[in-house]
């Protein structure tokens, strides 16, 4: 009889890098890895040799391995050269006026101009160019794209940059025929989640500054209201929120990667892992975040005027809200379950500003209790 060899063979589980995370090593500019960027319009940046002009990467924590979030600059009077990536990419503007002109190989030209807040889809695989128009304003780009995941199933980093992969000029089209034009409302399905009544879907959104066509966003709070956004023929997907000033919404907790930039608003959010220690996150005009994977967060106003805050979110695959009838009860807190020191946080801090809460006592008593505009 053979002798059994009880050895086992050890294994060693230590996970790579992804492969992502060393492309951006070798791009030679800023990486920031924190959990917020306090102001994104100066935040420093790098030559990034490659393409020309000034750029840093975003890894914030929360994003690793699912989102690249970078930022780029365009000088006054400057352009960022002619580039083809194979991937769709969502550009929101943090500062300055210009233009971007998009198309396919030997397509037509299809240009549009941009201004502060202005947000865009440039579609996967077509030419874009950026030009800056705003006189002595450098122009400030966040872009955000699925890069990670991407490179994570097919490990050639040259093939995302390949110009002579041949467009597919059939993604040139959006519901009217024109990439570029005016985002519509589409009624959201009542059999779906409910929580909001519409979308809106289009390539081209030129304020979120100023976006006012919203709807409540019921079971979150504070009196909040919401825009959802799709982008035609896409899977990426984004919201921005806008709540009253000094409210603040219910904590709350989701998958990771929900890169969240501030358009307009002074206020604060607290970040923590069930249980555990909070992080600390002031935002106002410009800040850019990322709520950790299954880190409950919580959003709070305590300016003089409605806060707004701009989320793009992760592939659905990575929103952990797949399925019909997934239980979510556990992934918020209403506010009569919260912890104290949630609101006298942000009592203390409006009392810095000299400002008093807007919150209406009973929904800290009342477990039904209900915003006028969630009736
Ligand atoms: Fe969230």
């Amino acid at each position: 009889m053979a002798q059994t060899d009880t050895k086992k063979p050890v294994v060693n589980y230590v996970r790579r890098p992804f492969f992502y995370d060393q492309w951006m090593e070798e791009q030679g500019i800023p990486i920031y890895r924190d959990y917020f960027i306090e102001d994104g319009r100066t935040l420093e940046l790098g030559d990034w040799d490659e393409r020309g002009h000034k750029a840093a990467f975003l890894q914030l924590a929360g994003q690793e391995g699912v989102s690249e979030a970078r930022i780029s600059e365009i000088p006054a009077g400057g352009k960022i050269a002619p580039y083809k990536f194979a991937l769709e990419e969502i550009v929101y503007v943090l500062q300055g006026r210009g233009v971007a002109t998009v198309w396919a190989d030997n397509g037509p030209k299809h240009s549009f101009e941009w201004n502060d807040h202005a947000m865009f889809r440039v579609p996967g695989n077509h030419w874009v160019e950026y030009a800056n128009m705003g006189g002595d304003v450098p122009v400030r780009l966040l872009h955000i794209n699925n890069l990670p995941v991407a490179m994570s199933t097919l490990q050639s980093p040259d093939h995302f940059f390949d110009t002579s992969i041949p467009t597919k000029k059939s993604l040139i089209t959006g519901p009217d025929g024109e990439f570029f034009s005016d985002a519509q409302a589409v009624d959201n399905d009542p059999s779906g989640r409910g929580q909001v009544a519409n979308y809106w879907v289009g390539n081209f959104f030129p304020d979120m500054r100023a976006w006012d066509r919203l709807v409540p966003f019921k079971g979150r709070g504070a009196g909040g209201t919401t825009v959802f956004i799709q982008y035609p023929g896409s899977e990426l997907t984004a919201h921005m929120s806008v709540f009253p000033a000094k409210t603040y919404k219910k904590g709350h907790r989701h998958g990771p990667a929900y890169i969240i930039v501030i358009p307009a608003g002074e206020g604060f959010s607290v970040m923590w892992p069930e249980g555990q220690e909070k992080v600390f996150i002031p935002w106002h005009e410009g800040s850019i975040f990322v709520p950790p994977n299954r880190w409950f967060h919580q959003h709070f106003n305590v300016g003089e005027q409605p806060g707004r805050y701009l989320a793009f979110h992760p592939l659905p695959q990575f929103t952990g809200f797949m399925g019909e009838k997934i239980d979510r009860s556990a992934d918020q807190y209403e506010y009569h379950q919260e912890a104290p020191e949630i609101r006298e946080r942000f009592e203390a801090e409006l009392a810095k500003r000299n400002l008093t809460s807007l919150m209406p006592a009973e929904c800290y008593t009342d477990a039904n209790y209900k915003f006028e505009n969630e009736k």
